[in-house]
């Protein structure tokens, strides 16, 4: 009986050294690093937010940015800036998205390092009172946009064994209450990504996600005011509809007020996504998700993967205050 506690002993011990040899090795791996010098990088929804702050960082290592915006003005910005190319277009125009990836092809002479998707729209709202246009909306930003540019620009990533990041979030792991088009746009572009990665690893090109979790940009600023946009389409569409009992207008203010100022205080800067989009461009052995941001790390990741009974729980109560019940 003492020999086999002392094998099975053993058998744990040597279990538990292999674990971390195989864990620390891991982790030197990733700081592992290429220059990004010279090499030709898409990236897309660089007006503002995100993908802004990512071409800033690009600039100042070398690197051919062509920069994907959605107005002329902040191409003129970025043209001085220093970017090799910026185009402007509408992402939710499927014409428009094949053109500017025959753009990117032909200046990039068909040999691009990366795409970065950064671009995104966000159209909150409780299921009740969004229009079904905001799903198809969001989704042709989001979702087909990215689906059309990655597809075109293929074989140029293919001939450099390139990286095709995918700027998802924490809503692409956990469907939180209020925000069902979003949800459901990076839930898609997460099992688009998972098909791509195994498809692509065939020629050794990389995709990379990144799940941050609020960051202060344009998009969070502006996320809980955007419920009474879409409140008021559906007044305007279901002026006597019955779903107005369920979400009334007093509600609807105070939800606003006490929900935008907390997410004005769990926003985090940007530049820690932008940390992680950098190493999944220029590490030799990039990671396959990447979390970003405290919450992202933490709550988010237990939302993620833990009990559902218990999630179902805490995503209930980040509706405050909760909707009227009696009549
Ligand atoms: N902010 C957050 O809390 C957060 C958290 C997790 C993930 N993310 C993701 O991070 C990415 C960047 O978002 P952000 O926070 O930086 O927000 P942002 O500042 O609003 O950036 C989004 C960009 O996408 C562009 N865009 C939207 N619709 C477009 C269209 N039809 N055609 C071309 N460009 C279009 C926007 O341009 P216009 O403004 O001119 O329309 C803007 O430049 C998004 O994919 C978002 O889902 C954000």
């Amino acid at each position: 009986m003492t020999a086999l506690i002392s094998v099975l002993g053993w058998i744990v011990l040597i279990g538990l050294a292999g674990y971390s040899v195989a864990k620390g090795w891991h982790w030197l791996r990733r700081f592992q690093k290429m220059p990004l010098t010279d090499r030709w990088i898409v990236v897309t929804g660089c007006d503002s937010g995100l993908g802004r702050l990512l071409v800033e960082r690009l600039l100042t290592q070398g690197c051919w940015v062509i920069a994907l915006c959605h107005t002329k003005t902040a191409c003129e910005e970025l043209r001085e800036a220093g970017v090799a190319c910026a185009f402007d277009v509408d992402l939710s125009n499927p014409p428009e998205v094949l053109a500017v990836a025959e753009q990117c092809l032909s200046v990039s002479k068909g040999m691009l390092w990366s795409v970065v998707h950064c671009a995104g729209v966000a159209k909150p709202g409780f299921i009740d009172y969004l229009p079904l246009s905001y799903y198809r909306d969001v989704m042709e930003v989001n979702f087909f946009a990215v689906v059309g540019l990655t597809r075109a620009l293929l074989p140029a990533l293919r001939k450099t064994q390139g990286r095709c990041i995918m700027v998802s979030s924490v809503d692409g792991l956990v469907s939180l209450p209020g925000n069902a088009p979003y949800d459901a746009s990076k839930f898609a572009l997460e099992a688009y990504s998972d098909a791509l990665r195994a498809e692509l690893s065939f020629w050794d090109v990389h995709v990379s996600v990144i799940n941050p979790s609020t960051l202060r940009t344009p998009m969070s600023a502006t996320f809980f005011e955007s419920h009474r946009t879409a409140w008021s389409a559906m007044e305007q569409q279901e002026p006597e509809g019955i779903w107005r009992q369920y979400w009334p207008a007093v509600w609807l203010d105070r939800f606003i007020d006490k929900n935008s100022e907390n997410l004005r205080r769990i926003a985090v800067n940007p530049a820690v996504a932008v940390r992680d989009l950098e190493h999944a461009l220029a590490a030799k052995h990039p990671r396959l998700r990447y979390l970003s941001g405290t919450l992202a790390k933490t709550l988010f990741y237990f939302l993620w993967l833990g009990p559902e009974p218990l999630t179902l729980r805490i995503k209930r109560l980040t509706i405050q205050p909760p909707p009227p019940t009696e009549p």
